[in-house]
């Protein structure tokens, strides 16, 4: 089976069903697996996992049984429920379940539990870990790479203008009833983070959830957000709770918000108006109690201007955002130095070099702090995971450091043109995707057309790739500069 991205080394299953099995491989390293959950209590105990799941279908009793006898062996172990569709998740939240499933293919939810681990333990290193460049006490430890509590709280690194202002920003929006919440940034600028860090404050003990509006057709995202009743259309054999629904009073975040089709976008409206809506297919209201929030990497003014966004609904959103600056803004550019070493102390890339690659040398972060970063804090971590891979020294330096290897001038020449720089199929794919989304001027239905997968997997892969468009070549007006953003803002 092939492993997802995000894994876990040590994973702990306790179900009966094939298919939940396999969700545990697909996440985890090493996967032991428990029948039923008298056995998982030894199986726990021999292993320290680093997460358990847990079929729903042993119910709440024995849930919270195995919570009761497990105790303080596993209170630092997050237990994931894995339900079914209707999302009944309330029981096992309140006896302790640090997140729920709606179904074993609810990949896009297990990933964000395990960013949510991963960001939690990594604070828990951050603070904990005896480094080198770190002073003797805890406190300190934190501090160096953090300006704050809540930071520390989220992993939110940085003590740049930029970061501080956005913090005080992130405090004074948590803190009052502002709802809608916008974010908006370039891409890997921590809008997400951001999210997480206003739902921590507002409502620590509720559900978070999230969607991408890019990733679904519109008909799918509608019912994923309203939910549907049974027989509402073809296919549609029971009932859907709805993310509007499952959030409950918690928050739910609307991922690049711009690529909402424009019939939701007027639904999206009424439930901020009304604060109640109806499943697709249903005639009862439903209470919106969550906290909406909307993030966007494209400047949503151009958007509204070239109308593919509702002016009413930017109005809506465009309360208080909160507004993150790119990596390579005068404002933000103190931060890399710190993040590049704090990815060296808790990247999970390769463990056992955390001990041993602990330093970068100065020419090495003068060359971090020259570059453009298109893909922001995403793309530095990347470099410098990179960078730890291959490092065989304890300290990186210049020749470690390998930015984007893709140029704007060989974007323009024909696949015939010449061997592609770090010949390897991932830089041909990437290469191929730059040079269909160049030729589109940035249309990625027709980019995606062009390279006959789907708008979904184009989106996946101009993540993962750090595919930006460059800012010698094609600054269009679609994507957000750090003026633009700040014009998004103040209007
Ligand atoms: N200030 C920060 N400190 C530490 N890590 C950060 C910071 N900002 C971002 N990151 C990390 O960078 C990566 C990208 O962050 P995130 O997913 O929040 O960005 P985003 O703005 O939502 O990106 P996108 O628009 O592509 O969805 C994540 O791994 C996140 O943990
Ligand atoms: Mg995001």
């Amino acid at each position: 089976m092939a492993k997802a991205r995000m894994n876990l080394p040590r994973l702990v299953v306790v179900t009966k069903d094939p298919d939940t099995q396999r969700l545990a491989q697909r996440y985890g390293e090493e996967v032991f697996g428990a029948d039923d959950p008298s056995d998982a209590l030894d199986i726990i105990r021999t292993v320290n996992p680093d997460l358990i799941l847990f079929d729903y279908r042993f119910g709440p009793g024995q849930f919270d049984e195995l919570l009761v006898k497990a105790g303080q062996e596993i209170a630092n172990v997050p237990v994931v429920v894995v339900g079914d569709e209707s999302g009944a998740s309330a029981e096992f939240l309140e006896a302790g379940a640090f997140g729920y499933l709606q179904g074993n293919k609810d990949f896009g939810q297990m990933e964000r539990i395990i960013s949510r681990i991963e960001n939690e333990s990594n604070a828990i290193r951050a603070n904990q870990s005896q480094d080198t460049f770190s002073a003797a006490c805890p406190e300190e430890q934190a501090g160096r790479f953090f300006a704050e509590e809540l930071a520390c709280s989220v992993s939110m690194v940085g003590k740049s203008s930029a970061m501080l202002s956005s913090l005080r920003m992130i405090k004074l929006v948590a803190g009052s009833r502002c709802n809608p919440i916008l974010i908006v940034g370039e891409t890997g600028t921590g809008k997400e983070l951001v999210a997480r860090a206003i739902h921590n404050l507002r409502h620590p003990n509720e559900q978070f959830v999230a969607v991408n509006c890019a990733a679904l057709t519109a008909t799918l995202l509608e019912s994923e957000l309203f939910g549907h009743v049974k027989g509402a259309f073809t296919g549609a054999d029971r009932d859907k709770t709805g993310l509007l629904e499952l959030a409950g009073c918690g928050t739910l975040l609307l991922d690049e918000i711009s690529e909402m089709p424009v019939d939701l976008q007027a639904k999206l409206l009424r439930v901020l108006q009304e604060r109640n809506f109806r499943k697709v297919g249903g005639v009862k209201n439903i209470k919106c109690k969550a906290t909406i929030m909307a993030s966007s990497n494209r400047n949503l003014k151009s958007e509204v201007d070239g109308n593919r966004f509702r002016r009413d609904l930017y109005y809506r959103l465009n309360i208080s955002p909160i507004v993150l600056a790119p990596l390579r803004s005068p404002e933000r550019k103190d931060d890399i130095k710190l993040l590049a070493e704090y990815f060296l102390r808790t990247s999970s890339i390769c463990p056992e070099k955390r001990d041993k690659v602990t330093s970068l040398t100065k020419l090495a972060i003068k060359n971090l702090e020259k570059h453009d970063w298109p893909g922001n804090v995403r793309e530095l971590r990347n470099v410098i995971e990179r960078a730890m891979l291959l490092e065989t020294t304890d300290k990186i330096g210049l020749s470690g450091i390998v930015l984007d290897p893709t140029d704007c001038g060989r974007a323009s020449e024909s696949p015939a043109a010449g061997l592609i720089k770090g010949f390897s199929l991932a830089n041909a794919e990437r290469e191929l995707i730059a040079r269909a989304l160049k030729e589109t001027g940035w249309q990625k239905t027709r980019a995606a057309a062009l390279l006959g997968i789907t708008r979904a997997t184009l989106y996946a892969k101009v993540k993962q790739y750090n595919i930006a468009k460059d800012a010698h070549c094609a600054r269009g007006t679609d994507e957000l500069s750090a003026s633009s953003l700040h014009e998004a803002a103040t209007c």
